[in-house]
């Protein structure tokens, strides 16, 4: 019976195109696969728990996760590391004569530099549900579109119904710059998208009871409705602030006109990482909301080293993901450095950060991934990607 095993069962690649075929009694694994398998496991497997499974919650542990999965950023891990441990810290021992205050936290920084995705791969560290919501599509209660309690609905969604898993989740509220107060004198009409949501979002971010419609099928006393305290739901509000660079330049520097302006040697550029309460207030947060928020954080601009990084070395990077995609087809996919050199330069003119590699990457692989099968008719295997593909992407190699 085994003889006559030839082919992979799980990708069905012939034994002859592969490395090693490992056959059992009715099925056979080849060695990518086996590869593929181990990659998969070891992702789970690098979140550190203690001898009974526990997660662990030192900011190192955390950090060392962070790191597989994002590239840079350092300051921003340590900082939302600790916080998210301290976080965990007060849930998990609450103190008996002592109330602490909740940190959420606040990220700032640039589109496509891993906010989301800082945020995201927390929450798979900590195996707690989480939620990704908008701020700009939140608006008062009364007024047309989400009211705030709809981020909570969600996180119960997202625990599957179950409560008391929501209420130790993670709810990231992404955008929040866009609920800045418009200007001093927008309060002639009132407004709702900005200031309005700030107010609203105070009592939820700081801990109260939310009544929210029941979800995933379970039966809850008190009818369709579930009672969800959100005192230990951490909030991470991320946004990209454009703008605030500059206030912070402002007070760093004093205005452009008069006696600051005069003395150009001092001027002292500013970065996000010296930002305070007052440059977010005068950016358009009112007190209160900042004062919610007590851990705030930035991440800047990637350098071309770190998107060379991002597209080869990080965890399900975007050349692994192709790479899979065309070797369903078995088609092997190479990029030379050169190759990979240029994409990198191409992203940063894109102005998105990351973002741009995707769409970089995209492009150039269009006409390859348009024309597989006349690859597979021709038994092209191997694809070869250089500097040449990369700036003006065409079919080669084929008649
Ligand atoms: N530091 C990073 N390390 C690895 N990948 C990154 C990093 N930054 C961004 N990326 C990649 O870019 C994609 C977009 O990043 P992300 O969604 O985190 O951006 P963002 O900072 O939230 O931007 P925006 O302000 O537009 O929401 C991610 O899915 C990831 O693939
Ligand atoms: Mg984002």
């Amino acid at each position: 019976m085994t003889d006559k095993i030839s082919h992979c069962s799980f990708c069905g690649n012939h034994k002859d195109t592969v490395k090693k075929l490992i056959v059992g009694e009715s099925v056979a694994i080849c060695s990518d696969c086996v590869e593929l398998c181990e990659s998969l496991i070891a992702d789970d497997s690098t979140v550190e728990t203690d001898k009974t499974g526990e997660v662990q919650y030192d900011p190192e542990s955390i950090k060392s996760f962070l790191d597989d999965h994002i590239i840079g950023q350092d300051h921003a891990k340590i900082v939302l590391s600790v916080a998210i441990a301290n976080h965990y810290k007060r849930i998990n021992h609450p103190p008996k004569h002592l109330d602490i205050t909740k940190g959420n936290v606040l990220l700032i920084g640039p589109t496509g530099s891993g906010k989301t995705l800082l945020a995201k791969t927390v929450a798979k560290y900590l195996k707690v549900p989480f939620v990704v919501t908008d701020a700009t599509s939140l608006t008062e209660a009364g007024y047309v579109g989400d009211d705030v309690e709809s981020m909570i609905s969600m996180l119960l969604n997202a625990a599957g119904g179950d409560k008391a898993l929501a209420e130790r989740g993670i709810v990231f509220v992404d955008e929040i710059d866009k609920i800045a107060r418009k200007s001093e004198g927008s309060s002639i009409t009132r407004d709702v998208s900005g200031e309005g949501v700030q107010q609203a979002l105070l009592k939820l971010v700081e801990g109260t009871i939310c009544r929210v419609p029941a979800t995933g099928g379970r039966k809850h006393p008190g009818g369709d409705m579930v009672e969800v305290n959100t005192k230990n739901i951490l909030f991470i509000g991320g946004g990209a602030f454009v703008g605030l660079k500059e206030i912070i330049d402002t007070r760093l520097n004093g205005t452009s006109i008069g006696f600051g302006a005069l003395i150009k040697d001092s001027h002292k550029e500013g970065d996000l990482t010296q930002v305070t309460p007052d440059d977010l207030t005068k950016f358009g947060m009112i007190p209160e909301f900042i004062g919610r928020f007590t851990t705030t954080t930035s991440v800047s601009n990637l350098n071309k080293q770190e998107l060379i990084q991002v597209l080869t070395k990080v965890r399900n990077n975007y050349i692994d993901q192709y790479t899979y995609l065309l070797g369903v087809d078995n088609i092997t996919l190479e990029f030379t450095p050169d190759a990979i050199e240029q994409l990198a330069d191409n992203t940063i003119k894109l102005n998105t950060g990351a973002r741009g590699l995707h769409t970089e990457l995209e492009k150039c692989l269009m006409p390859h991934m348009y024309h597989t099968k006349k690859y597979r008719d021709n038994n092209v295997t191997t694809l070869t990607i250089n500097r040449e593909q990369v700036v003006s992407p065409k079919v080669v190699g084929l008649p």
